[in-house]
Order: structure tokens, then sequence, then C-alpha cells
């Protein structure tokens, strides 16, 4: 009787293989981080061979620790950071240039030379529901046929593919050379400036704007359907793959956020807010991206208003491996919590630019309000505030595209542990901020796309019945303490503009 279902997690630092019970509790779960590439500032690589590797090591490490076989598991879900690019030789299976992450900046002048085409940074909203941004998987696909050698020619030849790394890892799970399945989803399809909105299929004048060979890119087919079966001989062999959700809508979904009007919080390396706004798609007028949620089978897509924000965790481990002023993430609170407030100092991590609802890719971070006075504890504070401030700006964003104020955010991600940062959350937006049970709301996701799909779950109701609350912080900031923290606050992002002429 197979009584567990599979997820990997392709994520930004590691990759991980979670398994998961009917109820939707955590049964085993393995995790292997990979090297951040930072070839010169802006710029973020992650070697894709490595990933497939971890990958392959993280599923037989979470069958193996919880003394599971191969015939345990009804389904695999995947799920992954989205935008991030990369492309490979279908003849070789070798990648031809490292992935470009989504943090990388480098395609900024592809994105001006393409906004100058006509239409500016909104050229492509319309059609994509997306800003032309450095974010997105497209103008990383140009770059790399534009500058590695000998690509652009393998690429008109029919050699290359590419994919955002659920297809890399889907495609090498089921074959590889030898046959792999080069699929995708409507939500990962979503955030490469590439497929319509609407239509759900690739858009052949942007691909021809961006000089991107249609045969590079992968079928879109739904989020939850069987694509292929694992063909390793080892893992996971003969299960069969039959989920695929962007990492931040498979939290979406995993933290049951089925209805227009639900919103979660993600708090991983960067933060993400999602609204499901249902089967209509609302396109934004403050900054927010309209994405695809998820399409389950065939039914119709439902959407979403996302609010991303580049840097969030990882500006703990900034602060751990490039300061070193903590020397595990779990001491940035131990450090915020010796002080009362942040001193008067903000930090805006702007490390990628900023995102949401800014979109400046001239932004670079800033450290203000500095007197002698400030001390460890609040630089850890700031660090934490940065978080809480980021996600309220996103959160006004949200309130006014959909003209209906959020009541209640539900969180989940690494950074919900911190209690700190959950109170100063609830205190800052003013609504009670709220963390289920199951906090691997992402692998659930990916799970329960894998079990609807192979009738490990019956419907969506299984999912609504199996989330609890495990536990919620009540707003207990004055308002006049927190419209000053939040103008000062607003008054710091104005430091990071025009940094990169
Ligand atoms: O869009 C980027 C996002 O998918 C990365 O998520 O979990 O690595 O912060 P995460």
């Amino acid at each position: 009787m197979t009584q567990y279902v599979a997820a990997i997690d392709q994520g930004t630092t590691s990759t991980r293989c979670m398994i998961f019970n009917h109820s939707g509790r955590v049964v085993s779960s393995d995790q292997v981080e990979h090297e951040q590439i930072f070839p010169k500032a802006g710029w973020v690589e992650h070697n894709a061979e490595e990933i497939w590797e971890n990958t392959r090591r993280v599923a037989a490490g979470a069958l193996a620790k919880a003394d599971l076989t191969t015939a345990d598991i009804a389904a695999v879900g995947i799920t992954n950071q989205r935008e991030t690019a990369v492309v490979w030789d279908r003849t070789t299976g070798k990648p031809v240039y490292n992935a470009i992450v989504w943090q990388d900046t480098r395609t900024d002048k592809i994105c001006d030379r393409l906004g100058a085409l006509g239409g500016g940074q909104e050229r492509y909203r319309g059609k994509t529901g997306l800003p032309l941004a450095t974010y997105f998987s497209g103008p990383k696909i140009a770059w790399i046929l534009e500058n590695v050698e000998g690509a652009r020619a393998k690429a008109e030849a029919g050699d290359l593919l590419f994919g955002n790394m659920d297809t890399w890892v889907l495609w090498n799970m089921t074959g590889g050379v030898d046959g792999g399945v080069h699929v995708t989803d409507p939500t990962n399809a979503s955030r490469t400036l590439l497929m319509d909105l609407d239509t759900l299929s690739w858009d052949a004048e942007i691909a021809k704007d961006m000089d991107i060979p249609l045969s590079m890119l992968p079928e879109i087919r739904s989020s939850s359907e069987e694509y292929g079966k694992v063909r390793e001989r080892g893992a996971l062999a003969g299960v069969p793959i039959a989920g695929i959700l962007g990492d931040q809508q498979a939290a979406t979904f995993g933290q049951a956020c089925l209805s227009p009007g639900e919103a979660k919080n993600t708090y991983g390396t960067g933060n993400f807010v999602l609204l499901n706004t249902g089967t209509e798609k609302v396109l934004s007028e403050n900054g927010l991206l309209t994405t695809v949620c998820y399409k389950i089978g065939n039914n119709a897509p439902v959407y979403a208003l996302e609010g991303s924000i580049a840097v969030t965790g990882s500006l703990v481990q900034w602060l751990r491996d490039n300061l070193g002023l903590i020397s595990t993430a779990a001491e940035v609170e131990e450090f915020a919590k010796t002080v009362e407030d942040n001193g008067g100092a903000y930090i805006v991590p702007a490390f990628s630019g900023l995102f949401a609802p800014y979109w400046r890719s001239d932004a670079r971070g800033a450290l203000v309000g500095l007197t002698r006075y400030v001390n460890k504890g609040h630089i850890a504070r700031a660090v934490l505030e940065a978080t809480a401030f980021q996600s309220r700006e996103v959160i006004e964003a949200m309130n006014a595209d959909s003209g209906v104020p959020l009541t209640s955010l539900k969180v989940d991600g690494g950074m919900v542990v911190n209690e700190t940062l959950m109170q100063f959350q609830a205190d800052i937006l003013g609504v009670p901020v709220i963390r289920p049970v199951v906090n691997e709301t992402t692998a659930l996701g990916a799970a329960y796309a894998a079990g609807l799909a192979t009738g490990f779950w019956a419907s969506e109701d299984d999912i609504r019945e199996n989330w609890a609350q495990d536990k919620q912080w009540e707003p207990a900031m004055d308002d006049k303490v927190r419209d000053r923290e939040y103008r000062n606050w607003k008054k710091a992002v104005t430091k990071t503009f025009d940094w990169t002429s």
C-alpha cells in the first residue's frame, strides 16, 4: 500500500526531498545546500549539474531516513526556485553555462534595449502580467545566447533546451538524453516574460523580440497531471511525477489559499506575498505582478497577484557569511532581543535592485540612521525589521489593487520560527499574523498537486481539511509608533536609488 507522496523542493540555497502522509504531515526529509557563485557584483549563478546530483542524493536520503522504499511512494511533485534559467545541450545533457539565478541583475541592459523597442518597462505587462525586469527568465536566455560562444548556432540548429529548475530536474528525472520529458507548468512559464497569461502558451512575438528560438522552450502542461515516471534505477524509480508548481505558488497551494481573497507570505531567501484572485486575471496598478497561481488538470487556471521581495532571509545569511557578525542564522534573533528597538538604524537590502513595488534595478543596499549609539543588537533588529517593512509595502500595494484590505496574514517559510520578527510583522501591519502547524508549505503544495493527479487526495477539500493553525500574533504597537517607523523606512528606501549609473 502506497501511503506517502514525495516532493522535490529545488530552492535557491538548497535542494530538499520531503515525504508527506495523507494528513499532510512531514514523515521524512533530507536537504543538501549548493554553492552560490558570485562571479561579479550583481551576478548570481548555480551549477545545474551539482543541483541535479543533489536532487538524487536527497531523494535517496529522505527514503532512507524513514526506512521507506520506492514502493511506499504514490507520486512525486516538483517545486522550485522560479526564474532561474538553465540552457543545456539536448544531445549531451550538459548545460552550456551555469544557471543564471533569479537574483542576478546582469540583464539590465537587455531589459533597457527591449523597453526601447516601445512601451518601456510596461512593454509586456498586458500579455505577461510582468514589468520588464532582470528578475525574469527570458532576458537571461537572451544573455546566454548572446554571450556564450557557439550557443546561438546550436540553438538555431535545435540542439539547445531551456528550462527553469523544474524543467531541468524533470528532464533529468525522466531520463535526460535518454528520452527526458521537456515540460513545464504555467506557474513557472508565467515567470519567463514569454508566456501569454490568457492562452497559457508561448508568445512568438516576445520570443522574436528577445531572439529566442521557440524550439528551446518546454511544452506548457498543467500543474497537476502525470508528466512521466522516474527513470532512475535508484530512489523513486518508476514513481509517477505528477505535480509542478513554482515554489511560491506551491506555498500558496500548501497554505490552502484556494479561494479568491486568500493570501500568504513566505519568508525564504526573499519574501513573496501571493493573493489568490480566482479565475480572474487582475493587472496591477501598484507595482505587483500578475501570475498563474495554479492550474489543476483540465480546470481553468487560477491567477494571483504577487508582491516579490528579493532579499529578506538572504540578508541574514549576508550578515553571517559576508560580515561574520553572527555565526548562525538563529543568532540574529538573540542579538535583536538584547535591545528594545532599532536605535534609529534601518537597512534596505537592495542587493538585486528593488523588486516590488519599485522595480528599480539601479537601487543598491543602504544602512542609514547610524549614530555612535547603534550596536550589534540594533543592527540585528534592523535586519529583521527590513523583512517586515518590505512585506508591508507589498501588502499595501495589494490592498490598493484589490480594493479589499487584508484582515490577517498567513505566513510560512524558514524565518517564521523567529518570534521577534513575527510579532514585529503583526505590529507593523496592524493585522494578526498566523502560522500553520506544517510550515513546510512549499514542498507540501507540490505534494498536493502530485497527489491530486494520482488520486492520493480526492479533492481540494482534503487540502483545506489538513490545514491547521499553530500560532497567531496580535498587533500590539501604538499607532503613532507604527506610523513613525514606517515613515522612517520609506525615507531610508529613497537613499538606495541611482547607484549604478
Ligand atoms: O522567485 C524566486 C523564488 O521562487 C525563490 O524562492 O524560496 O528561494 O526564496 P526562495
